[in-house]
């Protein structure tokens, strides 16, 4: 049994909660920054609701075993206000996020031996009333954690749900993986399209641009990637349903931040340390940035 608070009770949030309650082992609290009515996750027509205390206020936190920090990577500094309350007996960190810098992100609040990043894969998403967040599950959960004491533990938390949790030893050549599908996503939020926009032939080409900065860091910073990899996932891309809407664009057109920093930001910001060259993604980004001033 663990004692287990979430931080940010959205889409990963809120199915991360119905897998550890599915295991029927764990304490579980949610850190919420507003109200909520009942938690209500559904998967394939079937609903629970999550059984935990909530929690407003930092102040309020009292020390857990583990934290599960899921907001999105833009809220990370306001997210991080809960850790000296949950954390003061040396709870262990599990970043849910985009992106590749998840303990860099944490590292100015918590110790780097503690955070555990983690690369989830799970299409959700959650419509907030006054009857309560619900959230829906479209499809498995997988996440990644290096295989490391902790890594093996966060995945032990899951043992008996239907989660698809490992500890890998090729953490970085996931975590690149996943962030070259992200990167793709800056082109429909850019263009305010759904993904179908990347069948056409020019913005195909500035895809694989972006995806060639992406290998071309990732391996820099140790993944395995080989050239191909980048025809495979705007393939990918151009198979994947054309009516679908990635986060950056979900974001964009609700008028919420959007992830842009973690994601082709990450690829800018560690190509620069390497002397490599990324001009499409900073352009996405200073687009994208510029959009999101106005
Ligand atoms: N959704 C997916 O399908 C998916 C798949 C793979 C990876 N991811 C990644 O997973 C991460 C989480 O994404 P998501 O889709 O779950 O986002 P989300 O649905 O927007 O949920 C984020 C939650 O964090 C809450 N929050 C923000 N700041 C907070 C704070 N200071 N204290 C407590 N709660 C706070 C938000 O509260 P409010 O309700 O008040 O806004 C919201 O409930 C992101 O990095 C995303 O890119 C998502």
């Amino acid at each position: 049994m663990a004692r287990i608070a979430i931080v940010g009770a959205g889409a990963i949030g809120g199915v991360v909660a119905s897998l550890l309650q599915a295991t029927g082992q764990h304490q579980l609290v949610l850190c919420v920054r507003r109200q909520i009515g009942p938690l209500v996750v559904e998967q394939d027509g079937v609903a629970a609701t999550i059984d935990a205390t909530v929690l407003t206020r930092p102040e309020e936190a009292k020390p857990v075993d583990w934290v599960m920090i899921a907001t999105k990577a833009y809220d990370a500094e306001a997210a991080a206000r809960w850790l000296d309350g949950l954390c003061s007996a040396g709870a262990a960190v599990a970043v849910l996020q985009n992106g590749v810098e998840h303990r860099e992100r944490f590292a100015p609040y918590i110790a780097k031996e503690h955070i555990v990043p983690v690369i989830v894969d799970c299409p959700a998403e959650r419509t907030s009333s006054a009857q309560g967040e619900r959230i829906l599950q479209r499809g498995p959960m997988s996440l990644r954690v290096p295989d490391t004491m902790l890594g093996r533990e966060f995945v032990n938390l899951f043992a008996g749900s239907p989660a698809d949790a490992a500890a890998v030893d090729d953490w970085t050549t996931v975590a690149w993986k996943k962030l070259c599908h992200n990167t793709v996503g800056a082109l429909p939020a850019l263009l305010l399209k759904p993904a179908g926009i990347v069948r056409d032939q020019a913005i195909g080409e500035v895809a694989l641009d972006m995806l060639r900065e992406c290998i071309a860091v990732g391996r820099a910073e140790g993944a395995v990637l080989h050239d191909s990899f980048a025809d495979e996932v705007l393939d990918a891309c151009r198979r994947s349903n054309p009516d679908s809407i990635n986060s950056l664009l979900a974001d964009r057109m609700a008028g919420r931040p959007m992830e842009t920093a973690a994601r082709n930001g990450a690829i800018v910001r560690k190509g620069r340390i390497h002397g490599i060259p990324t001009p499409a993604n900073a352009m996405a980004v200073a687009l994208l940035e510029a959009l999101a001033a106005k």
